[in-house]
């Protein structure tokens, strides 16, 4: 099938491009590089095999959008592409909601008049907010607690409007909860601008000397160790994932919206001393006071994925920390640092 890939440069993204491209798929990759760089796709065609044929193109920009739709049909699209740091969203409300919401109206609009009617859309645990129980379930209220979290939420909401409006359109809603982890080869992997605002990442530059110390935001959280519950995810499982919901969209007349993650849930002690195995480093850590926002226990009832795409989380947690370890320790500085656009433009 022949796919457009929206913010495949990116972590999750470039991963994705893997498992599709293994499938057979036919790929375009359409990234504005905001926050990633064109390098990426030589060490995809190192792992693939093949080039990946990219396109710079902002969602922002109606006419860009569009001109992807210029050439052969695509199949199904599937969308990435998105500002996605929490922090960033409170002090940059409007840049999100212009980013992440008119570049998906953008993308629907072009899809719709391209005929294009398959979406495999990259969702958030975070329209959760703070779960009232856990595992979460899909029927859980949504609830968004900052501008990043109501951006996903309002793109949800478009897609299943359009879903309503076009019986023909089919979208594949997916959950994330934290992806972690970096392709076997450690070729490709998660890296983040500026200070890591997720945990993996951070770790992961202390463990190779980038930072001096994990600051653990909290341990009087009411968890078995006091510390932050997570649902950490393997990329390579999400990204697996990705592939089979546009088999799903393919051959079922449905849309579906299903929670990505394990199932279980892990503490970022628990994180922390898996990742010191797993790469015989030390992390340093120091607890600190709570970061603001942020909840005390979530991790997935991922059952209902099993049940319609046949797909559950196969790679634990040593896995995840010795993928990621590989990463970094091969790339120190990420991909060499390589100028961001955004950086270009400050
Ligand atoms: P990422 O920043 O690495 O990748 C996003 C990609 O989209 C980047 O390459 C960026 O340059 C591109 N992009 C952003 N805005 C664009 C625009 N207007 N036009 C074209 N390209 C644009 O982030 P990621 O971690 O790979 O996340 C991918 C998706 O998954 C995002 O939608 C994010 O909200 C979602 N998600 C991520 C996580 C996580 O913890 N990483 C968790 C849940 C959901
Ligand atoms: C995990 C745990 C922290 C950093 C975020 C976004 C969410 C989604 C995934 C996009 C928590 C603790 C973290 C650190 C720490 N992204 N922590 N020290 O907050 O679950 O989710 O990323 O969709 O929208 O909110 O992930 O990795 O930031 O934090 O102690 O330096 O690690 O308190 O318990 P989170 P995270």
């Amino acid at each position: 099938m022949r796919v457009l890939v929206c913010g495949g440069a990116g972590y999750i993204g470039s991963h994705a491009c893997t498992v599709l491209a293994s499938r057979g798929h036919d790929l375009l990759v359409a990234d504005s590089f905001v926050n990633s760089s064109p390098c990426v796709f030589d060490r995809l065609q190192r792992i693939i095999g093949r080039p990946v044929p990219f396109r710079r193109a902002d969602l922002r920009v109606r006419a860009q959008v569009e001109a992807l739709f210029d050439g052969p049909r695509f199949d199904a699209v599937v969308h990435f592409a998105a500002l996605k740091a929490v922090g960033e969203s409170c002090e940059r409300p409007l840049d999100y909601f212009d980013n992440n919401i008119a570049g998906t109206i953008h993308l629907l609009q072009a899809m719709q008049d391209a005929g294009v009617k398959r979406l495999v859309f990259s969702s958030s645990a975070t329209v959760y907010g703070d779960p009232a129980c856990v595992p979460v379930r899909e029927d859980a209220a949504l609830c968004s607690t900052n501008p990043y979290g109501r951006t996903k939420l309002v793109m949800e909401q478009l897609i299943g409007d359009l879903c309503e409006a076009d019986p023909a359109f089919r979208a594949a809603n997916l959950r994330y909860f934290n992806p972690v982890g970096a392709h076997p080869s450690g070729l490709i992997g998660e890296d983040p601008g500026g200070v890591p605002n997720n945990l993996m990442p951070y770790i992961s530059q202390v463990a190779v000397g980038r930072r001096d110390r994990l600051q653990v935001f909290g341990g009087d959280w009411p968890t078995a160790d006091g510390t932050g519950v997570r649902d950490y995810l393997h990329v390579m499982d999400l990204a697996r994932a990705h592939a089979d919901a546009i088999d799903y969209l393919l051959r079922e007349d449905r849309s579906l919206t299903v929670n990505l993650g394990t199932g279980r849930g892990v503490s970022v002690l628990e994180l922390v001393h898996a990742f010191a195995k797993a790469s015989g480093r030390e992390v340093p850590c120091e607890i600190v006071a709570r970061r603001p926002g942020d909840v005390a226990e979530v991790y997935a009832d991922p059952s209902l994925a099993q049940r319609l795409l046949g797909w559950r989380a196969e790679l634990g947690i040593e896995a995840m920390c010795r993928d990621a370890w590989r990463w970094q320790s091969m790339n120190p500085e990420g991909y060499g640092g390589s100028e961001r656009l955004e950086d270009a433009s400050r």
